[in-house]
C-alpha cells in the first residue's frame, strides 16, 4: 500500500467520497483515563469533536453519516457514567436544532427510544421534526442502538404482517428486511472508521455493513481530527470492492 500522508487533504487528490460514512465513537474512557479525569470528562471531549467531524463530513459532502452514541449494551455501565452522559445528550439536543441549521443537516436517532427520560425522548423527536424538511446531509445518531435489537425488531414487525395476511412467507426478501431496519430507505455504510484501535463491531450496523470497508485508527476519539477523516477516506479510495464479483 501507498504510503498515506498525514494531513493531506482528501480534496487535494481525486476520489471516491463514500456516499454513507459510519463511525463507532470510542476511546473516550481512555482519553480520560491518560490525563487523570473523570470518564465523563472524556465523553464531553468527544461530543465536541462529534460536532467538528459532523459539520466538516457535510461540508465535504457526505450524503450520510451514522454516529454510534450509545449501545444498547452501554446500560452496563456504572450509573454515574449513564446518567453523565444522559445529561451530556440532553445538553447537546438542546442546541442541537440550531447547531446544524445553516448546514442543512437532517438529524435521525437509530435505536430503541423508549427507555430514555421523557425529556429526552421530547428533544429528540423535535430534533427529528424540526429537521426533516432540510436538504442537507443525513445525521443518524445510534442511541440506545444494537444491531441485534434492531433485527429482531424486524423480524416481529415482519411476523405481524404476515400473520395480518398482508404478506405471504415467500415474499419476505433482503429488501423487505432492510426496509425494516431504523435505516430504511439509506444506502448501506460505504465506510466505517472505527477509532480507538479496537478490531470489532461492538453490535453495529451488522445487516448493514455486509459489505461495508472497515478502517480501525489507533487514535482515540476525543483526539480524532478532520485529517483523520481524510486519511481514512485516502485508505477507502485504496481498497478494491468487489462485493463477491471478480
Ligand atoms: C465511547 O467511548 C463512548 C460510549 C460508549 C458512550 P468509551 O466510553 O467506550 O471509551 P473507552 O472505550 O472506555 O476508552
Ligand atoms: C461501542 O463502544 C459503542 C459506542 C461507541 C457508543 P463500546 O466501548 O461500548 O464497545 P466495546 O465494549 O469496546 O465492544
Ligand atoms: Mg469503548
Amino acid at each position: 500500500m501507498a504510503f498515506l500522508k498525514r494531513n493531506k487533504k482528501v480534496s487535494e487528490e481525486p476520489r471516491i467520497l463514500p456516499k454513507h460514512i459510519g463511525i463507532i465513537m470510542d476511546g473516550n474512557g481512555r482519553w480520560a483515563k491518560k490525563r487523570k479525569l473523570p470518564r465523563s470528562a472524556g465523553h464531553n471531549a468527544g461530543g465536541k469533536v462529534f460536532r467538528t467531524i459532523t459539520r466538516y463530513c457535510s461540508d465535504i459532502g457526505i450524503k450520510y453519516l451514522t454516529v454510534y452514541a450509545f449501545s444498547t449494551e452501554n446500560w452496563k455501565r456504572p450509573k454515574e457514567e449513564v446518567d453523565a452522559l444522559m445529561k451530556l445528550f440532553k445538553d447537546y439536543l438542546e442546541e442541537a436544532l440550531t447547531d446544524f441549521k445553516e448546514d442543512s443537516i437532517v438529524v435521525r436517532f437509530i435505536g430503541d427510544k423508549t427507555p430514555f427520560s421523557d425529556d429526552l425522548k421530547a428533544l429528540m423527536i423535535e430534533n427529528e421534526e424540526g429537521s426533516k424538511d432540510r436538504n442537507g446531509m443525513v445525521l443518524n445518531i445510534a442511541m440506545n442502538y444494537g444491531s441485534r435489537d434492531e433485527i429482531v425488531r424486524a423480524v416481529k414487525n415482519i411476523s405481524e404482517r404476515v400473520k395480518n395476511g398482508e404478506y405471504d412467507i415467500d415474499s419476505i426478501d433482503e429488501d423487505l428486511i432492510s426496509d425494516n431496519l431504523y435505516t430504511a430507505g439509506q444506502p448501506d455504510p460505504d465506510l466505517i472508521i472505527r477509532p480507538s484501535g479496537e478490531y470489532r463491531i461492538s453490535n453495529f450496523l451488522l445487516w448493514q455493513s455486509a459489505y461495508t470497508e472497515f478502517v480501525i485508527m489507533n487514535k482515540l476519539w476525543p483526539d480524532f481530527k478532520k485529517e483523520d477523516l481524510d486519511e481514512a477516506i485516502n485508505i477507502f479510495n485504496k481498497r478494491n470492492r468487489r462485493f463477491g464479483g471478480v
